[in-house]
């Protein structure tokens, strides 16, 4: 059987707070990336309302991936932004961040739902969801460098993690700082199968993971935006 707790970012779209529909990821996308003469990805109205369609069939089968994806997505891109500054990397990784559980639309509802523990061959089917992820978005070259951060999102700094085993400075750096933020967020949302951890206690996790599970470095600039009151 599989631990879900400490799989938590392993398998990680849902959330508890159900209320934030109304800012969804669906939504957010569209407002962020309506404007084409503003957006990095030079991204045609067309190109961002499938997206935005994309991400809304996923909401619709797991409703708790509304508020997960877009709390992802604004959390990657200020680590990101601690990193380089407001640079096209931060708009990088809040688009990777909005559609990083895309692939999960292959997942069945049984098994995103279940509130025991899953067995080993209902994990090895949530684990399809970053290469689900390639290839829904494969059609789409303008998002080839986002794909492959989506694609690399639950690998683990000692190459233990998936689909690849890639270790270290091989994982995709953005794809390094979305473990942690998605790791952060899904323990800090209620699942059907436990409750919601507490910030200072899914920070202690994080701070454990350093150099096994994260990267050392994005690792520490969460810390510190935390302990600084600058993400909550
Ligand atoms: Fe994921």
């Amino acid at each position: 059987m599989i631990d879900r707790l400490e799989n938590s970012d392993s398998d990680s779209s849902v959330n508890g707070k159900r209320h934030v529909a109304g800012n969804s990821a669906g939504a957010a996308l569209m407002e962020k990336t309506g404007n084409s003469n503003k957006d990095p990805f030079e991204l045609s109205f067309q190109f961002v309302s499938s997206m935005t369609s994309l991400v809304n069939a996923l909401e619709a089968k797991d409703p708790y991936t509304a508020g997960h994806s877009i709390r992802v997505s604004n959390l990657a891109g200020k680590i990101a932004e601690q990193r380089n500054g407001v640079s096209p990397e931060v708009k990088e990784v809040q688009m990777a961040g909005k559609l990083h559980d895309i692939g999960k639309v292959g997942t069945p509802e049984r098994i995103l739902h279940k509130p025991e523990n899953l067995t080993k061959e209902e994990f090895d089917h949530i684990k399809k969801h970053p290469l689900l992820a390639e290839k829904i978005l494969a059609p789409f070259e303008k998002l080839k460098s986002v794909s492959n951060v989506i694609k690399h999102h639950h690998e683990r700094f000692d190459g233990k993690g998936y689909p690849d085993g890639l270790a270290g400075k091989d994982i995709p750096v953005l794809s390094r700082i979305l473990t942690i933020v998605d790791s952060y967020d899904a323990m800090t949302s209620a699942r059907p199968y436990r409750p919601a951890m507490i910030p200072e206690n899914a920070m202690g996790e994080i701070r454990r993971g350093l150099g096994a599970q994260f990267d050392p470095e994005f690792g520490e600039i969460f810390i510190r935006l935390f302990l600084t009151g600058r993400i909550g």
